[in-house]
């Protein structure tokens, strides 16, 4: 059995209707330690179902083309629906890489490292025996230039620094946020942008009030809160925030003009834990807009409401990539559809972003970053 070809499909086609459904179906948490059961229920019972009737069915079977036609009726519907399974799965990708999904008109600029304490050495160094780098302590800033279907000319220019999952407090010193944060400072974006999942708990919101002093750009400072943000206290972190003059958008719009052509900030609620009321975004006119979100999950509305560029975080990039296949976990309902960079279904362009911070403190193949993007027209 081992050795046949066919078994280790067999065992592949499992594994990626495990992470298809863990990525799917595990991510719609109740809050709290619900979650934590919801997830861990749902992974075991899978797992545990799936082995129980593959061990009944290997008795039956030792995966030679052969013996496949005398298997039992049972068998081969259980086959059958694991290979329907994937066929679907590839045709449900296909449709999206081929027809939904349209050329993104991108360019990176560059990439600058930020400066770090050498002292902050990163976990799990036994990776290095094997060739993977943790790059959790690797910051960098990256900038692409944009280019908009549709994007007035009157905004060709504009400049945005986005700032996403700091999970600021969790696996972190103190002192790395400080050193970046600073740094970060002065980019001197028209707009700074930070895509939630700031804090992890309610004293962190008090540090943040320090933390992100000073930030200042001409169109000014806002904020959308993350799902870790309303678990930690939705509250206390809008309150800080705004003390420090960083605006914190709740399904609302702020407008700016530039000669005579109007800039639509919007700002989504946190997807599963705020306000559902989306009439402000979804009315709201205005010549360029722009769409904060923390999940890309909100694409939906980004699409809806006519938004030009949408930004996100959550998703870590995927956080733990392997070269190939990519990550293997993705908290999108999506799947691993949108966990990191460029897209573009009709005529709004997504775009997510690695983030800073990370949960676990382990990064590969997936660079710390804040990202700089100057948007043109197409
Ligand atoms: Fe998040």
């Amino acid at each position: 059995m081992f050795f046949q070809p066919l078994f280790w499909t067999y065992l592949f086609f499992l594994f990626l209707i495990f992470i298809f459904l863990t990525n799917r179906i595990s991510f719609h948490p109740p809050r709290g330690w619900g979650e934590v059961f919801w997830t861990f229920s749902w992974c075991s019972s899978f797992l545990l179902v799936q082995t129980g009737l593959s061990v009944i069915y290997l008795k039956n079977w030792d995966f030679a083309w052969s013996g496949l036609s005398f298997l039992p009726f049972s068998s081969l519907i259980f086959l059958s629906s694991i290979a329907l399974w994937i066929a679907w799965m590839v045709v449900d990708h296909g449709v999206w890489k081929l027809i939904r999904l349209q050329p993104v008109q991108v360019k990176k600029i560059k990439t600058v490292k930020l400066r770090t304490n050498p002292k902050f050495v990163p976990p799990f160094g036994c990776l290095k025996k094997v060739g993977i780098t943790n790059q959790i302590y690797l910051p960098q800033v990256v900038e692409y230039e944009l280019k908009l279907e549709g994007w007035p000319k009157e905004w060709s220019g504009l400049t945005i620094v986005q700032v996403s999952d700091l999970h600021y407090g969790k696996f972190f010193p103190t002192a790395y946020y400080d050193g970046i944060i600073r740094q970060i400072k002065q980019l001197k974006p028209d707009l700074f942008a930070f895509t939630g999942d700031l804090i992890n708990s309610k004293k962190d919101a008090l540090a943040m009030k320090g933390l992100l002093k000073g930030f200042k750009a001409p169109l000014g400072v806002y904020a959308v809160l993350g799902n870790h943000d309303h678990g930690a206290g939705a509250e206390a972190l809008t309150k800080a925030l705004t003390q420090e003059s960083i605006r914190v958008l709740d399904n609302e719009v702020v407008y700016r003009k530039r000669k005579g052509k109007t800039l639509a900030i919007m700002g989504a609620s946190e997807l599963w834990y705020g306000n559902r009321d989306r009439s402000i975004i979804l009315n709201s006119k205005a010549d360029a807009k722009l769409f904060l979100a923390h999940h890309p999950d909100h694409y939906f509305l980004g699409k809806k409401s006519g938004a030009h560029l949408q930004i996100s975080g959550h998703t870590h990039g995927g956080q733990i990539r392997f070269p190939f296949l990519g990550p293997l976990i993705v908290p999108s309902n999506q799947g691993r559809k949108y966990a990191q960079g460029f897209y573009r279904e009709k005529n709004t362009v997504l775009f997510v972003t690695n983030g800073i911070g990370c949960y676990p403190p382990l990064r590969t193949l997936c660079a710390p970053e804040i990202v700089k993007l100057v948007l043109k027209p197409a």
